[in-house]
């Protein structure tokens, strides 16, 4: 195995160079400040992974709202109020030639009402919980001005020196609303056919185009499936991503699944896609064979093997890791000299399948760490996952024989 693929540097498109094969991929990381602007911890955790030696960090996903959040203390970029602490940012993740990309993101109904109690949609379709507010169907004039937003994130990120911008098309979140005939009810040029259904994401990417020049990298991530009866499909995504890349997408990312069918992060794989690392690795293979932009997949690789034998055979150009940045800040450098072979992440199951099937816990654990890094600490691999459990819910941990 050549263990050279990995550390190899890329040339995009536009032609920015990447030093190596290895991304972060965004992981929201809930400790802005109040107002949504980049914090000192922000600063601290990204000096952290800019020394690691990634090719590419996305941040975590920026709103481009402030009155629909997917979280609290998540990142905000409205308009350039911030840009002196997005040009921070920037240098404290840069320093050392790693690359830093904005990604941008609407939580569309995907947002907790204690946060949002008027969420907006494609449609008036709720989320199948009561932590959600039944969201409304945006109008016409409200979606040409979101898709101006995302046009202004982008620019933001340009602006404060960052390499790139990506629009958050993947996990059930606005952009994927729209794609998806569950979410998207609409009978206007916004829904039905899939050429209508993707026009959102489309117009996002012109729009960033226009606004952002010919030079700077723009990518989009993007479900390879939702995973559910009737909403995205594997044939859709292929259409959509044939698209995207007539238009001249610097790197498409795939990952996969929405907050109903967390498939992102594996708790619904089978056990043999977990063994087999990389979660959509057939799909992003058929993707190869069809378009020209660089390809990068997310979601379960672990070994450099592995992620070596995906780059030296052509089936993709960057490995994309979420959760092992949580515990290995300097994941990159380590797997490229060898110095580390695997970055696998505990299970973190508690037991009780109905929290282990949801994958709740999976995201807060993995913050933790990060608000852990943001003050200077070193991650806990060794977290107590009930802890996590009783401070996001409030509640005690079940006691056994009450599940
Ligand atoms: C704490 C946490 C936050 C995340 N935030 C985002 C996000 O803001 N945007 C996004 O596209 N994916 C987000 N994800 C998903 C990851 O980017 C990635 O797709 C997923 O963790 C699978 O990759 P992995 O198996 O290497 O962890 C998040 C995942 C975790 C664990």
């Amino acid at each position: 195995m050549n263990q050279a693929a990995i550390s190899k540097s890329f040339t995009l498109p536009s032609g920015s160079e990447v030093k190596n094969r290895l991304a972060k991929s965004a992981l929201s990381e809930g400790i802005a400040e109040a107002d949504g602007r980049p914090s000192e911890a922000l600063f601290n955790l990204y000096r952290r992974w800019g020394e690691g030696g990634a090719g590419i960090l996305f941040t975590g996903n920026v709103m481009v709202d402030k009155d629909h959040l997917v979280n609290p203390n998540v990142l905000i970029a409205e308009d350039e109020s911030f840009l002196s602490d997005y040009t921070k940012l920037s240098e404290a993740a840069q320093a050392q030639g790693t690359q830093l990309w904005m990604q941008i993101n609407h939580p569309g109904r995907q947002t907790p009402i204690y946060l949002d109690k008027a969420p907006v949609s494609a449609s008036d379709v709720g989320m199948p919980s009561k932590i959600y507010a039944q969201p409304r169907p945006l109008s016409e004039e409200e979606i040409i001005e979101l898709i101006d937003r995302y046009g202004t994130a982008a620019l933001v990120a340009k602006k404060s020196g960052m390499k790139g911008a990506q629009i958050h098309g993947a996990h059930g979140y606005l952009v994927s609303q729209f794609l998806s005939p569950l979410t998207n009810l609409r009978t206007d040029r916004w829904g039905g056919s899939l050429e209508n259904r993707s026009r959102f994401a489309l117009e996002i990417y012109r729009n960033m185009r226009a606004k952002v020049g010919d030079d700077f990298p723009l990518s989009i991530k993007i479900n390879s499936a939702d995973f559910q009866r009737g909403a995205f499909t594997e044939e859709e995504s292929m259409e959509v991503i044939q698209m995207l890349d007539q238009e001249g997408m610097d790197l498409i990312e795939v990952s996969g699944g929405t907050y109903e069918r967390a498939a992102m992060v594996g708790t619904m794989q089978k056990e043999s896609t977990k063994q087999r690392e990389a979660y959509f690795l057939d799909f992003i293979v058929k993707v190869r064979e069809k378009i020209k932009s660089p390809l990068m997949l997310t979601g379960g690789f672990r070994t450099a093997e592995t992620m070596n034998a995906a780059i030296e055979n052509g089936e993709l150009d960057f490995v994309g890791l979420g959760r092992p940045f949580c515990i290995y800040p300097h994941i990159a450098k380590e797997l490229i000299s060898g110095e580390r072979t695997d970055c696998s992440v505990p299970d973190l199951l508690t037991g009780v399948d109905k929290i282990d099937m949801s994958g709740m816990l999976q995201t807060p654990w993995h913050q933790f760490q990060l608000i852990r890094m943001g003050k200077g600490l070193d991650p806990d691999p060794d977290m107590d996952l009930w802890m996590v459990y009783e401070k996001i819910t409030g509640k005690k941990r079940p006691v056994v024989g009450e599940q």
